[in-house]
């Protein structure tokens, strides 16, 4: 058992089982051993890719969207650019450089960057070398301008807790010790939720209280400042049963309940748990839809094609495949969701349709 494993487990033989959420939250999050304060997760060597590493036309096309809405709130000469949790920093770096078209853009902005995990902090330091971001454990209380929010794969990283549907009652997933090894169990006691939907035997219900808390905080930073926030992460647009719990580690999925800290661990958004908080704040929320959707709006294949105009053979491949990779339905291009709330903004956010 690595060390975490035995941090949890001797808290697991003290006070009995614990929450997949308190799991998940150790996991992702411990200080010492949490998979994003020690590990490598993006890119080829790493467990997983994400849109900005796949392609620096979807950070390009995200800066368009955001200089965009910047123009709609009549480009104000001061505003915040915040982004939650920016990873290596590519998505923030190409998303500036796509804006330099705009220079009172860049000008106007104030960049921070929330982010728990110091590792990725310096990386994102070095990414971000020509600006100068602050860096927010949590979303900052921001006043006096507007606020222009970024979030990808940001949401499907926070813990969940999880139900199972059993004898008519919700009864809360546990993690608990079997001889050496992490098994599930359930809490004997069902619990007592407020609006949980009506479950049939052996049904799964995931909540995310964090992303429900953090999406509360956006929509109050736009309802006092003004500006638009745009998450994309992968969910279904309206589902809220089913157990999409998963561990990755090298491109492929492994035991979640095995090796603690060295697996990265998601769950599925729910998009209409986050749609109905923002909307109870009077955000008006445009999506989800589909990311490929998304992008074909604000015009990647334009951009996919002036990239190639420049490219060789095996460049112009590598460019086919990276639109494919975001768009197509078969790829991220369905799984993954654009949701973008605002407020005080006369016109929606590009990208939505009409
Ligand atoms: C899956 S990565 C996505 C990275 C980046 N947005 C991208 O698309 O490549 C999740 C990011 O969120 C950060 N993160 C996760 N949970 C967090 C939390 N509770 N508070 C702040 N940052 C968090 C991670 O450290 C990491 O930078």
């Amino acid at each position: 058992m690595n060390e975490l494993g035995k941090i949890l487990a001797a808290e697991i033989e003290k006070s009995g089982p614990i929450s997949l959420y308190d799991y998940m939250k150790s996991a992702l999050g411990h200080p010492e051993y949490g998979y994003y304060s020690r590990q490598e997760p993006f890119g080829e060597q790493g467990d997983f890719i994400t849109a900005p590493e796949i392609s620096q036309m979807f950070g390009e096309l995200i800066g368009l969207w955001a200089v965009d809405v910047w123009f709609k709130l009549g480009s104000p000469k001061k505003f915040h650019l915040v982004e939650l949790g920016p990873g290596n920093g590519t998505l923030m770096t190409d998303a500036l450089r796509s804006a330099r078209v705009v220079p009172d853009f860049l000008a106007a902005a104030q960049i921070e960057l929330v982010e728990n995990s110091r590792r990725l902090r310096s990386k994102q330091a070095e990414a971000l070398s020509g600006f100068t971001p602050s860096w927010h454990d949590e979303l900052p209380e921001l006043e006096g301008a507007p606020v222009i929010l970024i979030a990808n794969e940001f949401f499907d990283a926070l813990p969940i807790r999880q139900y199972c549907c059993q004898d008519g009652g919700w009864h809360e997933r546990l993690v608990t010790i079997t001889g050496n090894e992490f098994t599930f169990t359930l809490s004997p006691e069902p619990a007592s939720l407020e609006s949980a939907p009506v479950g049939a035997e052996r049904d799964v219900y995931e909540i995310c209280p964090d992303g429900e808390v953090i999406t509360d905080r956006i929509s109050k930073l736009l309802a006092a400042n003004g500006g638009a926030a745009l998450i994309i992460d992968y969910g279904a647009t309206d589902t809220l049963l089913g157990d999409s719990f998963q561990a990755v580690k090298g491109h492929g999925p492994v035991d979640p309940l095995s090796n603690p800290g060295e697996a990265d661990l998601t769950a599925h958004v729910k998009f209409v748990t986050l749609k109905n908080v923002a909307a109870s704040r009077d955000i008006a929320v445009q999506g989800p839809t589909t990311q490929g959707r998304f992008l074909e709006r604000l015009g990647i294949e334009a951009r996919h094609h002036m990239l190639r105009q420049k490219a060789d053979k095996a460049q112009s491949k590598k460019l086919d495949s990276q639109l494919r990779r975001l768009t197509s339905a078969a790829e991220m291009g369905t799984l993954f969701k654009a949701m973008a709330l605002s407020h005080n903004m006369p016109v929606a956010t590009e990208g939505f349709g009409s």
